[in-house]
């Protein structure tokens, strides 16, 4: 049967099936051969898991919606290069799940923003950034200073990541809740903080 070009434009519950199916096959052509190439699914030579602190920073991240301000993806523009550093590589956040990107940036780009500033600037920052930059418009985050980065749960994350191919050792799953031990929120956010950007340069503690 042939279908002519009049029945598909007067029959918008044909026209949908048929736009849903070409996007579908373009986006499928496009994607496929991203799973398979190396350069956006190895690893950076040297680049080492968060460890268990760090990641329960990156959850403190999440939860509190840094991304809704801050991207970490910097493209390869030179506007952007010569602000915030070496524009993103694929590499850097194959064992990011999910991965922070982001596309809004109220604030700047944090995706080589450890090392930048002392963690002592980091924690009065996040207490209450008005004390460093008296301009920002960021909000302060002071409770984090007093809630406690264990939640119980860090191993059954890092298992979950381990599924997902970051490769955490037995030893570091097991150690993971001694790491947190006294551990704030705060210092956990810190860590992470401390810790984005830094496998490009080989610095990533
Ligand atoms: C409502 C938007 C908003 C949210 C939400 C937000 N920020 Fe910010 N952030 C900003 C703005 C604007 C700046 C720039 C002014 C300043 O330094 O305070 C900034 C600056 C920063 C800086 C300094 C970056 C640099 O290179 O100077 C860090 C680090 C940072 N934010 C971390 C965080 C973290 C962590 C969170 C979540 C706990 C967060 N921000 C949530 C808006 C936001």
């Amino acid at each position: 049967m042939k279908i002519s070009h009049e029945a598909i434009e007067k029959n918008v519950g044909l026209m949908i099936v048929l736009v849903a199916l070409v996007v579908s096959v373009a986006g499928f052509v496009q994607l496929l051969p991203m799973f398979f190439d190396k350069a956006t699914t190895t690893p950076l030579p040297g680049m080492k898991p968060y460890t268990a602190l760090e990641l329960s920073g990156r959850d403190v991240y999440v939860a509190e919606g840094c991304y809704l301000c801050h991207s970490q993806m910097i493209r390869p523009l030179r506007a952007e290069v010569e602000r915030y550093g070496h524009y993103s590589v694929a590499g850097e956040s194959v064992w990011d799940h999910p991965f922070q990107w982001g596309s809004k940036r109220n604030g700047p780009d944090l995706a080589r923003v450890g090392g930048k500033y002392s963690d002592e600037w980091l924690r009065i920052h996040m207490r209450e950034p008005r004390d460093v930059v008296p301009e920002s418009t960021m909000p302060a985050y002071p409770w984090l200073q007093h809630k406690p980065a264990d939640d119980g749960l860090i191993r059954q994350r890092m298992r979950t990541l381990r599924e997902l191919g970051v490769p955490y050792t037995d030893a570091e799953i097991a150690a993971a809740p001694a790491e947190l031990q006294g551990k704030t929120q705060e210092d956990a956010l810190v860590a992470y903080l401390q810790s984005l950007g830094r496998a490009l340069s080989g610095t990533h503690s």
